[in-house]
């Protein structure tokens, strides 16, 4: 079943941000929304855990959010099957993973082909895969004594934090950083930028050739 719809140029996107934790990330892309510079609708927000953050976002911005997950679901199926339903009830075109931390099934990625976004707070390839998430990332990044770290936006596919990439910002390592300040110059730098990566995709500008992301400029 194939419910992606083209995104047309200027047309508002409807986003369904989905995460684990506490939903910085959404609360920054509600933030762009509100500062027209991201045209799109967060319609739905769904996490995998009834206590996180981010589904607290959704009630205060007044936005259906869900908890769901395959454990409350005797067959995998059904754990789809629901998922799409809410999908479609609120017309999703795109899905924003904000700290989501469970791996994206083919269905999904099948009926959201080039339109699953992810971020991860370091350089990809590099620091990426399967358990690198939260500060072990910045662990290995300063005990890799790299002079660089980053963020990286990227098309999802279906292996841990390889899709092909959309935007990568960087920012210095310093001498004297520990997992806990680069995480919080890094996730800084995320709130900055994972807005703008999504609005490239609501104007229509992007195309993805081999594994490179194409974006066209805006005056051509
Ligand atoms: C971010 O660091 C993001 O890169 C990673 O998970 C974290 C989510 O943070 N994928 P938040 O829930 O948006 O605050």
């Amino acid at each position: 079943m194939v419910l992606a719809i083209l995104i047309g140029v200027n047309s508002r996107v409807n986003l369904a941000v989905f995460g684990s934790g506490n939903g910085s990330n959404c609360r920054a892309i509600l933030q762009a929304i509100r500062d027209k510079r991201l045209s799109a609708t967060v319609t739905v927000i769904v996490s995998d855990r009834n206590d996180a953050g981010i589904l607290k976002i959704a009630s205060e911005n007044d936005i259906p959010g869900y908890w769901i997950c395959k454990e409350q679901y005797e067959h995998k199926n059904q754990f789809f099957d629901n998922l799409f339903r809410v999908l479609k009830q609120h017309k999703v075109d795109m899905i924003i993973l904000a700290g989501y931390l469970r791996k994206i099934g083919p269905p999904l990625l099948e009926a959201y082909p080039e339109r699953i976004l992810n971020i991860h707070p370091a350089l990809l390839p590099a620091f990426g895969g399967k358990g690198m998430y939260g500060l072990r990332v910045h662990r290995a990044v300063i005990e890799s004594g790299v002079k660089v770290t980053g963020i990286t936006v990227h098309i999802v596919d279906g292996e841990y934090d390889h899709g092909p990439i959309v935007l990568q910002k960087t920012l210095e390592v310093c001498d004297d950083d520990t997992p806990e300040t680069l995480s919080e110059k890094v996730l800084q730098l995320e709130h900055r930028y994972y807005a703008q990566a999504i609005q490239y995709f609501a104007e229509g500008r992007c195309h993805v050739h081999q594994r490179r992301v194409i974006i066209r400029s805006t005056n051509s």
